[in-house]
């Protein structure tokens, strides 16, 4: 049967289900070029406004997937798990999570991406160490997975190529946030990877993609369904993105406070959702280890020097610091009670530490390093955070970035809970 553009449009438009042959053919024929990039923005835009069910995302899914390769990897002997996060401010929870899963038992190909907006990217975070490589071939993941047991990199050019080329268009179409879009499009990725569990960490709060918590549980719901659907056990962690994670933003000064969770120390949230997320992600992999035990015991932290080492990175080798720092302090004498999560990434951001278009770059070593957070007493003129840039005409943006961000009061107030619920397996 052929198929025309204007009419899969139309049906969408119309508030129909598209049919399993509709899907197939619109993204094999946008991924050859023969749907038009305005044509695919329309049906982006209708699926944002009229969405698609669940069967209609599966679909949607395994079409993208089948517009390219799966990554065939090989038998390592370990069970192969993965994470995904939906992005956050200050969270750098796969540098330490992935040498300790691996150093649990477990095989972790975490294939990653670069930031946009005020979210770092994993990638971003990891090419702050000197040497450090995100590109590798299929064979050499497959070879760094058997001799390492983690991999952490770029994704390969033939995985989900519709995806890539579909997530641009979203991007300057202001179609991004169509949950079912979201959902297949992480999932898309991860499915072609070939891994055997997935365990997901849907941010909620103001730093996050979706800000309220129906939202998130809406789309871990949507991602655990398609994990079902293509025969991958998921799991859903809904996790607080209200304030950032840890006491530091910024590729090269979260890559360091990962280096201390490695080594036994770090910030009590990051090492606790560092430990929920290998609980979790070992659960799926039948595999019963304790990951606070491994964790002190150091074997996460020589894991995370070889693979670090694998992809030409010196882990010993000091990071890039900034060439100027700013101390932003407290106006007033009182409880810190507001330190917003969107407020301290978009400062960050400003300061370089982010990007506005895919093909900018990063400052690595660019960021903020809070010194209070909240529930914590502080006094007028007392250090409240430290702005890192190498550009420091950035720093007046990044201050009026923070300035609706920060509040002092006189009520007392704590860090709420961290984990916020739980979907899937
Ligand atoms: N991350 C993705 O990979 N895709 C989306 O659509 C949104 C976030």
């Amino acid at each position: 049967m052929t198929h025309s553009a204007v009419d899969v449009i139309a049906a969408k438009r119309d508030r129909h289900r598209l049919t399993d042959a509709q899907i197939d053919w619109v993204v094999a024929a946008y991924t050859r070029g023969e749907v038009a990039d305005e044509q695919m923005a329309a049906l982006a835009m209708a699926i944002l406004l009229n969405g698609m069910d669940d069967a209609e995302t599966a679909r949607w899914t395994l079409a993208m997937i089948e517009s390219g390769e799966r990554l065939a990897l090989p038998d390592v002997g370990r069970p192969l798990v993965d994470k995904h996060s939906t992005g956050g401010v200050g969270d750098k929870l796969t540098l330490p999570l992935a040498p300790l899963v691996a150093a649990c038992g477990a095989a972790v190909p975490q294939l990653s991406g670069r930031g946009l907006g005020h979210t770092g990217g994993t990638l971003d975070k990891l090419e702050a160490i000197p040497g450090w490589r995100a590109e590798l071939s299929a064979d050499e993941i497959a070879a760094q997975l058997a001799e390492v047991g983690a991999v952490v990199c770029a994704t390969t050019p033939s995985l989900a190529p519709a995806d890539r080329k579909l997530y641009a268009l979203r991007d300057v179409t202001g179609t991004v946030a169509s949950i079912p879009l979201i959902a297949s499009s992480i999932m898309s990725k991860k499915i072609a990877e070939g891994t055997g569990g997935l365990v997901l960490d849907v941010k909620v709060g103001s730093g996050a993609f979706l800000r309220t918590h129906d939202a998130a549980e809406e789309l871990a719901r949507r991602m655990v369904a398609i994990g079902a659907a293509h025969g991958l056990s998921t799991r859903a962690l809904l996790t607080d993105m209200s304030v950032p994670l840890g006491r530091t933003v910024g590729n090269a000064l979260e890559v360091a406070e990962a280096v201390e969770v490695l080594r036994g120390s770090g910030p009590p949230d990051v090492v606790e959702l560092t430990l929920a997320l290998a609980r979790a992600m070992l659960g799926l992999a039948g595999i019963e280890a304790d990951p606070a035990e491994v964790l002190a015991s150091g074997r996460a932290f020589e894991v995370w020097e070889r693979m670090i080492a694998a992809q030409g990175g010196d882990p010993a080798a000091p990071l890039p610091a900034a060439t100027h720092v700013e101390i932003v302090e407290a106006p007033a004498s009182g409880i810190l009670t507001r330190l917003d999560a969107l407020a301290v990434g978009t400062a960050a951001w400003r300061l370089g530490a982010g990007r506005a278009r895919k093909e900018h770059p990063v400052q690595a070593a660019a960021g903020v390093r809070l010194l209070a957070g909240v529930g914590d007493e502080v006094r007028a003129g007392d250090p409240l955070l430290e702005l890192h840039t190498d550009t420091p005409g950035a720093v007046p943006g990044a201050r009026a970035a923070l300035d609706a961000g920060l509040a002092i009061a006189d009520e007392p107030v704590g860090r709420g809970p961290l984990l916020l619920g739980e979907v899937g397996a």
